[in-house]
C-alpha cells in the first residue's frame, strides 16, 4: 500500500487557544493515527520571524506550541515532529525555488496584496513597512512542503493560495530540471468547526477574544463566564442559533450531549447554568491534557530533545534530497564533471525525449522531440499534470498502438511523417530495455 504524506506547519507567534485546538491540533493528531498516513508536523519559526521581532516571544511560543501538541496526544514516534529552523536545508531550497518563481506570482499573494491595500488606504507608499520576508513568505512555505514531497497539506482556507503557489514552484522546477517534486494539494477538512470567541466573532488572536487551551481551571471558568450571551432571563427559551456558547459546547460534546443542551435551551436554561455546563464539558477533555502540559512546561529540555530527534529524522530525508537538487541545477563538484564526460549521458542525449510543461492557459502539455531537437509530436492541453504524465507513459510503453488510441490528444506536426514518430518511439523503447 502506498502511503500518503501529510505535512503542516504552525507559526510560532502565539499561545494556543481553544479555536486552535478544535480547528487544528485535535484533527491533526487524530489524522496522524490513520493507517497509511505519514505525518510531518513542524513549528514554523522561520515564518514567525516575519511577523514577530520579539525573540523572547518566539522562544516562548515555540515552547508552548510544542508542549500543547504533545500534551494533546501527538506521538513523536509516529509523527515526524520538528522545528523548521532545525532543517537548514529549508532555507537552501528556498533559494533554489526563488530562482524559478515569477515575481509576478508573489505580487498576487493575498497577504502581500492586503499589506499594499492597507498602505493605499492610508495614503502611504505601496510597499511601506513591507519586508522582503513578507513578500517571500510563500516561497519559504513552498520549500517546507516540497522538501518532503508532501502529498497533502492540511490548512485553513486562507492558506489555499500558498499551496497553489507551491504547486506552481514545483512544476516550474520540474519542467526545468526534471521530475524532482510531487505536486502538493491542500487538504481542507469540511467537518472541522470554526470556533466563535468570547464576543461571538471567530476566535482569533487578532480579535483578542480567545480562551487559552491551557489556563488554570479557575481561569478557564472565569473566561467562560465572560462569553457574550443575550439578556434573556432564566426560564425564557433561548436560541441555539447564533449562540457562541452553544457552538463551543457542540465542538466538544457528543451528538447526544449536544441534543440535551439544545433541549435545555428550549426549556429556558439560565445562562449561568449553561456556562457551568460548558465549563465542565471542556474541562473534562482539557484536564488530563493540562496535567501533561504542565509537566512538559516544567521540563523544556525534554521538549528540546524531542524536537531535535524529530529534526534528525527529517534531515535523513532533507539532506540527501537537497544534495540531489543542488546537483540537478548544476551546483556540482567540478572534479566530478571533468572526470567523467559519461558515456551513459552521451547516449541519453542522443535519444528522443518527452518534455512536459504548463502554458499560460493553466493547462498541461507535452511534446515529443527528436534527439536533434526536431519537434515530432505536440499534445493538446490536459487539465492535470498527472493526465499528461499518463499519456506519456502510454506512449513510452505501447508505442505505435498508443498513438492511435491517443489521437484525440495529439496535434499533428506539419512536415513530420508518421513513421518518424513511430521510429522514435521504437528507439526509446529499445533504449529502455537495453
Ligand atoms: N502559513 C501557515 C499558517 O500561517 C504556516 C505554515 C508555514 C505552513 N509553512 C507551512 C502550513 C507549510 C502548511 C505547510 O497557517
Amino acid at each position: 500500500m502506498s502511503t500518503t504524506r501529510f505535512l503542516t506547519g504552525i507559526t510560532t507567534t502565539g499561545t494556543p487557544h481553544l479555536g486552535n485546538f478544535v480547528g487544528s491540533i485535535r484533527p491533526s493528531v487524530a489524522a496522524s493515527l490513520t493507517p497509511g498516513v505519514q505525518s510531518f508536523y513542524f513549528l514554523a519559526d522561520y515564518h514567525a520571524l516575519i511577523k514577530c521581532e520579539d525573540p523572547a516571544r518566539i522562544q516562548r511560543s515555540t515552547l508552548e506550541i510544542a508542549a500543547s501538541w504533545l500534551a494533546a496526544g501527538l506521538d513523536p514516534e509516529r509523527v515526524t515532529f520538528y522545528r523548521q529552523s532545525d532543517i537548514p536545508e529549508t532555507t537552501e531550497l528556498t533559494w533554489l525555488l526563488t530562482c524559478v518563481t515569477g515575481k509576478g506570482l508573489l505580487n498576487r499573494a493575498h497577504a502581500y496584496k492586503a499589506a499594499q491595500d492597507k498602505n493605499a488606504a492610508a495614503g502611504r507608499e505601496p510597499d511601506d513597512g513591507v519586508t522582503a520576508g513578507l513578500f517571500m513568505y510563500p516561497v519559504l512555505m513552498g520549500a517546507d512542503i516540497l522538501i518532503f514531497n508532501a502529498h497533502k497539506v492540511p490548512v485553513g482556507r486562507d492558506q489555499i493560495q500558498h499551496i497553489e503557489m507551491a504547486r506552481d514552484m514545483a512544476a516550474s522546477f520540474n519542467h526545468l530540471y526534471g521530475e524532482h517534486f510531487t505536486l502538493p494539494e491542500a487538504a481542507i477538512d469540511e467537518h472541522v468547526a470554526t470556533l466563535p470567541g468570547l464576543d461571538g466573532r471567530k476566535m482569533s488572536k487578532s480579535y483578542d477574544n480567545t480562551i487559552p487551551l491551557f489556563s488554570s481551571r479557575e481561569q478557564l471558568k472565569k473566561l467562560i463566564g465572560g462569553i457574550l450571551t443575550d439578556s434573556r432571563a432564566p426560564g425564557e427559551p433561548k436560541d441555539v442559533e447564533g449562540s457562541a456558547l452553544f457552538q463551543i459546547y457542540q465542538a466538544f460534546a457528543t451528538p447526544a450531549e449536544t441534543e440535551a443542551l439544545r433541549k435545555q435551551y428550549a426549556e429556558g436554561i439560565a445562562w449561568g447554568d449553561a456556562k457551568q455546563l460548558l465549563f465542565e464539558r471542556i474541562d473534562r477533555d482539557v484536564a488530563p491534557m493540562r496535567e501533561r502540559y504542565e509537566d512538559l512546561m516544567a521540563h523544556p529540555e525534554k521538549i528540546e530533545q524531542t524536537l531535535l530527534a524529530g529534526a534528525e529524522r527529517a534531515r535523513q530525508i532533507a539532506t540527501p534530497f537537497v544534495r540531489s537538487l543542488r546537483s540537478a541545477v548544476g551546483l556540482r563538484s567540478l572534479a566530478q564533471a571533468s572526470a567523467a564526460p559519461k558515456a551513459a549521458k552521451a547516449a541519453k542525449a542522443a535519444l528522443p525525449s518527452f518534455k512536459q510543461y504548463r502554458e499560460a492557459d493553466g493547462q498541461f502539455y507535452f511534446k515529443f522531440v527528436a534527439a536533434d531537437g526536431r519537434l515530432l509530436l505536440q499534445s493538446t492541453g490536459f487539465a492535470a499534470p498527472k493526465d499528461a504524465g499518463q499519456a506519456i507513459a502510454r506512449l513510452q510503453q505501447q508505442g505505435e498502438s498508443a498513438l492511435a488510441a491517443l489521437a484525440g490528444q495529439l496535434a499533428p506536426v506539419e512536415g513530420v511523417p508518421p513513421q518518424d514518430v513511430t521510429a522514435a518511439l521504437q528507439q526509446l523503447a529499445e533504449a529502455a530495455n537495453a
